[in-house]
């Protein structure tokens, strides 16, 4: 079983579903209103363990009722959580979802996200030295996810970095990452060479561009690879790109081939979209195999 060590956001999602993008000043009547566990980092931390690995999260919540939602939530999915802290005065993280035609918009409120730092981290540092990879996202403080690349680079564990949503991430800290992986929006905010081509070729076997149901580029020292995605029927993408850095995460460190690992990460996507809410639809690993056997 690999281990991995997720550091990154904990949050409860607040979905609406309406008909359509109510206008500035409109009033709409929704159709529905759910409730459940989200935030990047403990996507990411869920959708690895539903996949088979160890994973330790290191996350900030309130001391509301939220943070035991969210922390109960990550126990039931067999993720480590002691490392997980209620911070007193602080209210948990909440991500405000609508979906509407075909498409979702996300406000999130960081909450206690926002009170991650270098100390926190540092108290999961016998894990971090023990991990075979170690995860990031961008829904925490920069200086911390500066800080924890840094270490990890130092330490010589690898470390994956997933900018999102977009911050002012240093150069240093992008080439101290191991794996890169923004979207087609992300990678463009994050380098000022606007040419993708030519930023796939500086980055071989680390840059991974996620183009949703376009499937997934990445150059492999020779040229640039495109890994197509799985057609099926979307219900909800909300939580598709942490599912696929977990399952890239997950089999990379099982030592699988870059192409391999990112077939692993689309199928493990594609199965994350047919269910509504973030986490609800991620797959476990005999679902994953199944569908890249085809069956
Ligand atoms: O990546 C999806 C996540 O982004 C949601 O679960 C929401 O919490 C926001 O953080």
């Amino acid at each position: 079983m690999v281990k991995i060590v997720v550091v990154g956001s904990a949050n409860i999602d607040l979905t609406i579903e309406v008909d359509r993008w109510p206008q500035p000043g409109e009033t709409v009547f929704g159709n529905s209103l759910h409730f459940a566990p989200g935030g990047k980092g403990a996507n990411q931390a869920v959708a690895a363990a539903r996949l088979g690995a160890a994973v330790t999260f290191v996350a900030c919540v309130g001391e509301d009722a939220y943070a035991n939602d969210v922390i109960n939530n990550l126990k039931a999915n067999a993720v480590f959580t002691d490392y997980v802290y209620k911070l007193v005065g602080e209210v948990t993280g909440t991500a405000h979802i609508t979906l509407a035609e075909n498409d979702n918009s996300i406000i999130v409120i960081k909450g206690a996200n926002d009170k991650m730092t270098e100390s926190i981290i540092d108290l999961a540092i016998s894990a971090i030295k023990e991990a075979d990879i170690v995860m990031v996202q961008q829904e925490i403080p920069l200086n911390a996810v500066t800080y924890l690349v840094t270490l990890c680079h130092n330490l010589g564990v690898p470390v994956l970095l997933n900018p999102a949503p977009i911050q002012n991430t240093s150069q240093d800290t992008l080439n101290q990452a191991t794996f890169l992986t923004p979207n087609e929006h992300e990678v463009l905010a994050l380098f000022s060479n606007k040419n993708i081509d030519s930023m796939l070729k500086l980055y071989p076997n680390k840059l991974i561009i996620t183009e949703g149901a376009e499937g997934a580029y990445y150059n492999d020292g020779k040229s640039i690879q495109k890994i197509p995605t799985f057609p099926v029927k979307v219900i909800d993408t909300t939580g598709a790109g942490d599912t696929f850095n977990a399952a890239f995460a997950v089999a990379i460190a099982e030592k699988q081939s870059m192409a391999n690992s990112i077939r692993f990460a689309n199928a493990a996507a594609a199965i994350s979209v047919q269910s509504l809410g973030a986490q609800a639809g991620m797959p476990k690993r005999e679902a994953v195999e199944r569908l890249l056997r085809n069956e």
